[in-house]
C-alpha cells in the first residue's frame, strides 16, 4: 500500500483530481459548509482563548487545498481581522502537490494570505495549533492479518504466511481475526505532540471505533468500488493508478494519541459535528443576504476565481440550499433558497429584486422561477 499510494508513480505523488470527475470525492470537494462550519469552530475556539489570535491552523493532507481555503474564506467572512495574525500551514510531502496548493491559495487569495509548508509534522514547531485532517487515516499504509499470519505480497497476490507480533497484538486489542491493521498511527501522533505544546486536532474519516472483523481495504476507480480480494480485480493494472483505502479503526486512532499523551474529546457521525459547530448559524448568516447576487457583484469580497465560485455555487444549488436564475444581462443570480417569490428583472438596469407580495404557488406544478420584466422605479424616474 506504502508503493501503491506514495511511491515514485504512486497514487498520491502526483496532482490527481479528487472530484466528481476523479476517482472519488470527499467532503472537501462537495460542499462548501464543510470548511465554513471548521471556521466557525476555530472561531469558537479563540473567543474561548483556547486559541491565541496568531495560532497556528494546519491542514494535514490538504491534496487541492479547498478545505483550508474553504475555512479561510469563512474566516474572512466572519472575523476578518484573524485572517491576518493567525498562521496557515499545509502539511504536504509532495513538491508537486505543494505547488498546486501553492497556486490555488494564490488564485483565491492573493497575496492577502500566505501558506507555508512543511514535508511533515517533524518539521513543524508552534505553541499553539488547530489541526485539521480530512481522510487522512484511511489513506495510511496497512498490514493485512488473517488468523494469526500477516501477509506478504507476491506479484500482486497477497500470501498470508508472516508471522509479525505486533500486528497480531493490534489484531487481538481490536477484536479482529482478518482485517487491516493500520501502520504509523502512533508515530504520526507523536509527530503532532512533539511539534506544538497545546492544540486541538479534527479529523474526519470513513470507519468505526472498531471497525468490522473482516476485510474493508478497496479500490476506487472512476467512481467504481472493488474490494482488495474480489475475484475480479487486476491488481497489477490498478496499481498506484487508483486509490486504495479502508475502513478506519478509530479506537486505533484513539489509542495512539492517548499513548502520545493527548486528550481524547469525543467521536460522532460528520453531520452531528457539523450541526454542533454551528452550521445552521452559518446557513443563517448567509440568508441575511436574500437580494439574489451575480458573481461580478461579488467577487471583489470574495476573492475566488469565477471556476471555483461556480463549483461551490452549484453544489449549493444541487443541493436545493440556493435558488439560481439567469437574468436579462445573461449572468446567473444566486440567492439562499426561503419562500418561494418573484424576481423583477429592469430591462433598462438589469437590477434584480426579490417581489414578496405576489402569491405565486401553483397547485401540483413546481415552479423554479418567476422572472417579471420591466422598469423599474429609479429608472422611470429618469427617463
Ligand atoms: C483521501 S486523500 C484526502 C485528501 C484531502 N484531505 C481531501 O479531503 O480531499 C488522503 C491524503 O492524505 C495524505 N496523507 C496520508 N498520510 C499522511 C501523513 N502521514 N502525513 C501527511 N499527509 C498524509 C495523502 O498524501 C493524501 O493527500
Amino acid at each position: 500500500m506504502t508503493d501503491w499510494l506514495y511511491g515514485e508513480d504512486g497514487y498520491y505523488a502526483t496532482y490527481k483530481n479528487i472530484g466528481k470527475s476523479g476517482d472519488f470525492y470527499t467532503a472537501v470537494s462537495t460542499s462548501k459548509f464543510f470548511g465554513g462550519t471548521v471556521a466557525k469552530h476555530i472561531i469558537s475556539l479563540v473567543d474561548e482563548g483556547f486559541l491565541q489570535q496568531n495560532a497556528t491552523i494546519c491542514e494535514i493532507g490538504a491534496h487541492h487545498g479547498y478545505f483550508l481555503a474553504d475555512v479561510i474564506e469563512f474566516i474572512y467572512t466572519l472575523r476578518p481581522e484573524l485572517l491576518s495574525t493567525l498562521d496557515f500551514v499545509v502539511i504536504e510531502r509532495f513538491d508537486d502537490l505543494q505547488e498546486h496548493q501553492t497556486n490555488y491559495f494564490k488564485e483565491s487569495f492573493g497575496d492577502v494570505v500566505s501558506l507555508t509548508h512543511y514535508k511533515s509534522l517533524s518539521e513543524l514547531k508552534c505553541e499553539n495549533a488547530f489541526f485539521i485532517a480530512n481522510e487522512i487515516f484511511d489513506a495510511f499504509p496497512c498490514e493485512l492479518y488473517f488468523k494469526g499470519k500477516t501477509a506478504r505480497m507476491n506479484e500482486h497476490e497477497a500470501e498470508f504466511d508472516v508471522d509479525n507480533d505486533w500486528v497480531s497484538e493490534k489484531a487481538k486489542k481490536y477484536h479482529k481475526d482478518r482485517g487491516e491493521i493500520a501502520i504509523g498511527y502512533e508515530e504520526f501522533a507523536r509527530e503532532m505532540t512533539d511539534s506544538c505544546d497545546k492544540f486541538e486536532f479534527m479529523t474526519f474519516d470513513y470507519g468505526e471505533m472498531q471497525a468490522r472483523p473482516d476485510f474493508s481495504i478497496r479500490v476506487y476507480a472512476k467512481h467504481e468500488v472493488i474490494p482488495f480480494f474480489d475475484e475480479n480485480i487486476k491488481r497489477k493494472e490498478l496499481f498506484g493508478k487508483s486509490d486504495i483505502t479502508y475502513d478506519v479503526t478509530f479506537a486505533h486512532v484513539k489509542d495512539a494519541y492517548e499513548e502520545a499523551g493527548v486528550e481524547f474529546v469525543e467521536l460522532k457521525a460528520q453531520m452531528v459535528a457539523l450541526v454542533d459547530m454551528g452550521i445552521l448559524d452559518l446557513l443563517e448568516i448567509l440568508k441575511e443576504a436574500d437580494r439574489p447576487l451575480c458573481y461580478e457583484e461579488i467577487k471583489n469580497d470574495i476573492s475566488m476565481d469565477k471556476a471555483t465560485f461556480y463549483r461551490n455555487i452549484s453544489k449549493f444549488e444541487d443541493e436545493g440550499i440556493l435558488n439560481a436564475f439567469e437574468s436579462n444581462d445573461k449572468k446567473r443570480y444566486f440567492e439562499v433558497k426561503l419562500t418561494p417569490h418573484a424576481h423583477f428583472v429592469c430591462v433598462k438596469c438589469n437590477g434584480v429584486e426579490c417581489i414578496k407580495n405576489i402569491d405565486i404557488t401553483l397547485p401540483t406544478y413546481e415552479i423554479n422561477n418567476v422572472i417579471i420584466n420591466g422598469t423599474c422605479p429609479s429608472c422611470l424616474v429618469t427617463v
